[in-house]
């Protein structure tokens, strides 16, 4: 995973490369460092967060450069560590790497017999190793060269210690080329230089890019590239906080604005959506929570008749899958960048299927490589654990479900959503006193069935990853199977009940656990005895998750606010998982 940025032009980096790594920070936090370079290169790493290495830089005489490489590790190869934090150098060559080389092992060993000395356990500093090994006065070529020999993924930041220049490379790593006034950057997302440039070129696979102050080149094999030249659409305001505590709650909060936009954008232009009908089959394809709102889509597609299975990608990718005719291949993914579904994806591709992109991000690789794309319109999301993407997520796979069986009913409850869901989300007092009964427990259940037990993933999902609680999901009707003997007086256990066909059974389960001591959480769309309830407006069954998630989302915010987590980046995760 990783976020790198690079800069060369008239400023001084320090300050840009820092705010930048702070955008950035979202694809991994465990460390972070910077290397400046004008003659001799300067390198300041340090442990954690960005906020430490901006203490130590704003601590240290910096010397005075025009050209930086800075780095948000998330470690693959080699611990959490300064002397692992990038950049790494090795002779002339510094550099910033995001991916993970697989024969990182080989190719230090054939260096070390060579003479290459290494410090570090890092594949990182094996690709530092290797230019420079290769390098005998022109860079460029060195970069060539070593690229052949690497296997894995890379997006590559390169400082040479004899040039005034700025290279880059990348295969399977997002990287970007931002263009602005007599200076250029290199980052993994635009997000992270949107103060200077919203102009940017995307780089295709294994092309060199070679920067100086007023101008750049992209080559591949010695031949030129020409790529256009786009302008993002984002602004820095997508990418403030905007008077909230966190990204996280600033992002719940967009879910009625944007549903509403994508509600409008689509209601009465369903020829705009795929036509799903056609397909006997359907696979549903996701990591995470885009795995999660997968198996909200496989209730509703099977609903309308389609055959449907819904898998991690981790899995698929390595399933051996005989595809039947008229299969489709839908990929959920809000970054369009997680390895695993990008694998998944090119397997479909690679076996001529028909494949469905539903992500967030316009030109990711999955929305470019798949046949069809459906975008979730949902802005930048910061916060790690997804809120406002998986909803509209959920909102897509709705649209398309309606799409293959239209009922009036829906129309006239789609258009409520957005209002409905504003009221559900102001209801914070009430999110807040559950919070407080949640909070000191180490265990929490939620059950459901169906597109309920879909949606008790999610909530159990988004309450572990940001309070460190331990939460588990189970169909209800499987909990006597063994989890049952883990309830005891008090544990909490939500119940999802939003299907009438299962609702019956889903409260039997719950009153099981009840007996059993069990603290139940009532979220369903009829009101219901139980002291602790969300009741959510009961609308169509195509339409119900999208109300009962959010105050999941809610509740998950409060109890890591409680416990005082770090709710933007909880620990060990990254909102990008860009290694397998
Ligand atoms: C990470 C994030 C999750 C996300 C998953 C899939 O684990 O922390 O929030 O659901 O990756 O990411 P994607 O970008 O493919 O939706």
């Amino acid at each position: 995973m990783c976020g790198i940025i690079g800069y060369i032009g008239d400023k001084r980096p320090e300050k840009i490369l820092i705010e930048g790594l702070k955008k950035l920070e979202y694809r991994g936090y465990d460390s972070a460092g910077i290397a400046l370079f004008n003659n001799e290169v300067q390198i300041i790493k340090s442990l954690g967060k960005i906020s430490n290495l901006e203490d130590k830089i704003n601590n240290t005489d910096l010397i005075d450069s025009n050209i930086g490489i800075a780095h948000t590790r998330w470690a693959t190869h080699g611990e959490p560590s300064e002397v692992n934090a990038h950049p790494h150098r090795i002779g002339h060559i510094t550099l910033v790497h995001n991916g993970i080389i697989e024969n990182a092992k080989e190719l230090k060993e054939d260096l070390q017999e060579k003479g290459v000395k290494f410090n570090t356990n890092t594949d990182t500093e094996v690709i530092a190793g290797l230019i420079d090994y290769y390098y005998k006065g022109n860079t460029k070529e060195a970069i060539e060269k070593a690229i052949k020999d690497l296997k894995g993924s890379y997006a590559l930041a390169i400082i040479n210690d004899e040039e005034d220049k700025l290279y880059a490379v990348r295969c399977e790593s997002p990287l970007i080329l931002g263009i602005g006034d007599n200076e250029y950057f290199v980052t993994s997302d635009i997000g992270a230089i949107l103060p200077y440039t919203n102009k940017y070129v995307l780089l295709g696979k294994d092309e060199i890019v070679t920067l100086t102050k007023n101008d750049y080149v992209i080559e591949k094999d010695d031949i030129k590239v020409y790529r256009e030249v786009e302008e993002s659409t984002l602004t820095l305001e997508d990418t403030s906080l905007n008077g909230y505590d966190h990204y996280m709650m600033k992002e719940i909060n967009e879910e009625p604005v944007l549903v509403d936009n994508l509600v409008k954008k689509y209601i009465n232009n369903l020829d705009k959506l795929p036509d799903l009908s056609k397909y006997k089959n359907i696979h549903i394809v996701g990591c995470g929570s885009a795995y999660y709102a997968g198996m909200i889509g496989k209730n509703l597609f099977e609903d309308d008749g389609i055959k449907v299975e819904c898998d991690v990608a981790s899995e698929y990718r390595y399933r051996n899958i005989v595809y039947d005719k008229d299969t489709l291949v839908i990929l959920i993914s809000q970054s369009g960048e997680t390895a695993d579904t990008i694998a998944a994806m090119r397997k479909a591709n690679g076996d001529q299927v028909d494949t469905l992109a539903i992500v967030n991000v316009e030109s990711s690789t999955i929305e470019r490589e798949c046949t069809y794309s459906v975008l979730i319109e949902a802005g930048k999301e910061i916060a790690v654990a997804t809120t406002k993407a998986f909803i509209l997520q959920v909102l897509i796979l709705s649209l398309l479900s309606y799409k293959i069986n239209q009922d009036d009913k829906y129309i006239e409850d789609i258009k409520k959503l957005p209002q409905q869901l504003k009221v559900l989300l102001d209801k914070t007092g009430y999110y807040k006193k559950l919070a407080d009964s949640i909070y000191k427990h180490e265990d929490v259940f939620f059950i459901g069935r169906k597109i309920d037990y879909a949606i008790s993933m999610e909530g159990s999902l988004k309450l572990k990853e940001v309070s460190y609680i331990h939460s588990d999901s189970y169909q209800a009707g499987e909990l006597k199977h063994g989890t049952i003997s883990l309830v005891k007086e008090g544990t909490i256990v939500f119940a999802i009940v939003t299907d009438d066909e299962i609702r019956d059974k889903t409260i039997s389960n719950l009153e099981e656990v009840i007996s059993r001591g069990a603290k139940p959480i009532y979220v369903g769309n009829v009101d219901v005895d139980y002291e602790d309830k969300i009741v959510i407006p009961r609308v169509h069954k195509k339409l119900q998750p999208i109300l009962a998630v959010p105050p999941l989302q809610m509740i998950a915010y409060f109890v890591a606010l409680k416990r005082g987590c770090d709710i933007d980046k909880p620990k060990n995760l990254a909102k990008s998982v860009t290694v397998e």
